[in-house]
């Protein structure tokens, strides 16, 4: 079996340095918004080239506090993508503000910044790109635009920690990059996490109001707070984690271009690209993608499109080959959106990359050999459904 993510060896490789900071917190007692929070504060914020960061219970909460401390409400609109996981839109959802999608870019699978510009209204207040697969949305052209608008920028990376678009952090553009910590992320704890990364001292300075009951002082509240903090325990072990993260998204870069080698000739699959000035290209090595590059992207999946995608991932999970459809229901068409009206064909691109892509095994210790097992199966399986149609 080649499992889709794979915690277990991470854990193995890195077991007597995490065991021994868990056993410090749970020694120093100090449970809540410890000296271990504050580092990995520090950390994380300088790793994401911002000021400050503040952590917090889980990545929605992130998107939740960031879209609070802007103020962000009912009768106010949030523009996001449809091609993400549920939490971007729950964030919007919980601050009673409304999302608004605009449909993505088909080859980057990340918001199309015309579509985005095509949906502003008096009432937008924020746009909301998501980093999807840990690929950097087109940051130039949507920092243009919410600064041509007057709107605020707050970055879904809960997928794309360190990935950066033109040497710059994914975070680091807009008001708030909102990251996750959960266990399957490319920074992942062993539990929920999250934080928001910021320049902005205003904004830090609310969302660590907010994340403690609305208070600065205990038992002083100036306003509706919440409950959520980063756990010291997590953050403990995060900090053990994180100055091995470079090396782990190289690794996964390395796993992803191996695919896209070992896949260019199969006409049936498409394989993710990167945004260089040449356009969109698949990096088969660090030479093809080349100097002209834009992003660095993170492979926090690995998510190629494949014709009858279900019967393809039915075999390969039959030849244990883990894998997974992120997602398989775009949100405009979620029954938790029904009132905001979508109808099928709105959203093209993202209703058929939802019918369309598969993520295969990803993670930084996945080896060249599993890969190449993960390919074989996978060819048998389009080239067994193409004999058969
Ligand atoms: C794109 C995206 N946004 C937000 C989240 C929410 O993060 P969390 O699970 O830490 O709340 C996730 C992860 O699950 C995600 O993938």
């Amino acid at each position: 079996m080649i499992p889709l993510c794979d915690l277990k060896r991470q854990y193995a490789a890195l077991k007597n340095e995490i065991d021994a900071a868990m056993l410090r917190v749970a020694g120093d007692a100090r449970y809540i918004l410890g000296p271990n929070v504050k580092s990995l504060e520090a950390e994380v914020s300088a790793f994401c080239q911002c000021k400050q960061g503040v952590g917090v219970a889980s990545g929605t909460d992130a998107i939740h506090l960031a879209l609070r401390a802007l103020d962000i409400g009912p009768g106010d609109e949030v523009i996001t993508t449809p091609f993400t996981f549920v939490a971007t839109t729950e964030a919007i959802g919980m601050v009673g503000a409304t999302p608004v999608f605009a449909d993505i870019d088909p080859q980057t699978y990340n918001l199309d910044p015309d579509a985005v510009a095509a949906a502003v209204t008096p009432r937008t207040r924020a746009i909301l790109p998501v980093h999807l697969y840990g690929q950097p949305c087109d940051m130039e052209r949507l920092t243009k635009l919410a600064e041509r608008t007057g709107l605020a920028l707050v970055e879904d990376c809960a997928q794309s920690i360190g990935a950066t678009y033109r040497g710059r952090p994914t975070g680091s553009f807009g008001a708030a990059g909102c990251l996750s910590f959960f266990p399957s992320k490319n920074l992942g704890g062993m539990g929920d996490g999250g934080m928001v990364v910021s320049n902005n001292d205003e904004l830090v300075a609310r969302v660590e109001v907010l994340r403690r009951h609305g208070g600065r002082m205990k038992y002083h509240h100036e306003s509706l707070g919440l409950n959520s903090r980063l756990d010291e325990l997590q953050a403990a072990i995060l900090r053990v984690k994180l100055p091995h993260l470079p090396q782990w998204e190289r690794n996964r870069r390395r796993n992803a271009y191996y695919y896209n080698a070992l896949l260019a000739d199969i006409e049936e699959i498409t394989c993710p690209s990167e945004l260089t000035d040449r356009g969109p290209v698949v990096p088969l090595d660090e030479d093809n993608i080349g100097t002209d590059r834009i992003v660095e992207a993170v492979y926090h999946q690995y998510t190629i499109e494949v014709e009858r995608r279900d019967e393809v991932a039915r075999s390969l999970q039959e030849h244990g080959i883990g894998n997974a459809v992120y997602y398989p229901v775009p949100l405009h068409l979620q029954e938790v959106h029904a009132s905001l009206g979508y109808k099928r064909g709105d959203m093209p691109h993202a209703e058929r990359a939802a019918d369309r892509c598969l993520s295969l095994p990803m993670f930084p210790e996945l080896t060249q050999q599993e890969i190449e097992q993960v390919v074989a199966a996978l060819r048998r399986a389009v080239t067994a459904k193409v004999k058969a149609a």
